[in-house]
């Protein structure tokens, strides 16, 4: 197992990569543990909620709205939760975010932490502090930045986890490559086959490594009001395409990365051979790499998504690997540059 530190301006959280669900006994007292899961979680692992106090939701993006919020509060009251009690939440990205709002809203505050189960939570979502859920049409447009107590990346629990899923997961881990650690780009085009068999030792490195990546940028921005900004490299293009197509998460934000490295180019920021390593490395992990056809509708969702933006969106480019930066485009300017591709 190994240890991440997340220190923020108020708060101490450990994020620990390795450590097993069932072990969360030796971290807070079972007696003030209320779990959230969802339904897909809840199945495969039965045995392990056995016992505990335990609210189960829904799956997917959908769920991530104020009814679900209400449906928990509603459970924690008959539950009789207190100020003392321990909100854990066990599932991936949409139960984490969730649980997280709804301990931080509740009697304005109760202690939570999250076991990460999906390789895109363990990576990204449960790290970091953001919770909150959608709204309008509107991707986390509430929410609260609150870190969690722990968090642990139960790798043994990918396991039952679609290729799909994983393949979501490593585009994030790839983001974190190109704008933090380019070793995590090389290590992933060498191993491939220990990806492929989920060799939990090698995984165990490379959500460390990514996980690293993302919590020191958090420590130094934790409210996003500037350098945390660069996590959303391949976001604004990805979370549209995300919008449009059928595609997860990772799949979208391959592509946001992709688009992003051409405008790059466009711009004379990098030379061609990182895009070409990227490319590639996207490509090799079976996620997708070309936009969709229809760019106008793209367009469309990101300028409604982003219409809060007045003064033009903040843009993530690259300079290099390890060289993100924060660059202030319209709309129109990223469509042409895209069009000119
Ligand atoms: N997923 C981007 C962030 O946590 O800031």
């Amino acid at each position: 197992m190994k240890t991440i530190t997340l220190n923020t301006k108020d708060h101490i959280s450990n994020i620990f990569i390795g450590e097993k669900f069932e072990n969360f006994r030796d971290y807070v007292d079972p007696e003030r543990v209320i779990i959230v899961t969802d339904k897909n979680v809840f199945k495969l692992y039965k045995d392990r909620f056995e016992g505990l106090k335990t609210i189960v939701i829904g799956t997917g993006e959908d769920i991530k709205s104020f009814k679900t919020v209400e449906y928990i509060i509603e459970k924690l009251i008959e539950l009789k939760a207190d100020r003392n009690t321990f909100l854990l939440g066990v599932g991936g990205g949409v139960v984490t975010d969730i649980a997280g709002f709804v301990a931080s809203i509740y009697l304005r505050g109760i202690e939570f932490g999250f076991v990460s189960t999906t390789l895109l939570s363990q990576v990204d979502a449960s790290v970091g502090g953001k919770n909150g859920v959608n709204f309008s049409g509107l991707k986390n447009i509430v929410g609260v930045f609150s870190q969690p107590k722990f968090v642990f990346c139960d790798i043994s629990m990918l396991k039952t986890l679609p290729e799909r899923e994983i393949r979501s997961g490593l585009a994030e881990i790839i983001k974190h490559g190109v704008i933090g650690d380019p070793e995590i780009l090389e290590q992933l085009d060498k191993e491939y086959e220990k990806i492929k068999s989920l060799d939990q030792k090698f995984l165990e490195k490379i959500i460390y490594n990514s996980v690293s990546v993302k919590s020191k940028i958090v420590s130094i921005d934790e409210r996003e009001s500037g350098q945390r900004k660069i996590l959303n490299f391949g976001h604004t293009i990805g979370h549209a395409i995300e919008l449009t197509e059928d595609l997860t998460h990772g799949e979208a934000i391959g592509i946001g990365m992709v688009v992003a490295l051409g405008i790059s180019i466009e711009k004379c920021y990098i030379d061609p051979n990182v895009f070409i390593q990227i490319e590639k490395l996207l490509k090799k992990y079976g996620l997708p790499t070309e936009l969709p056809k229809d760019i106008d509708k793209v367009m469309k969702v990101i300028s409604f998504d982003k219409k809060n933006e007045k003064d033009g969106l903040n843009f993530i480019l690259i300079k290099g690997l390890r060289e993100p930066v924060i660059e202030k485009m319209d709309l129109d300017e990223i469509a042409k540059l895209i069009k000119k591709k």
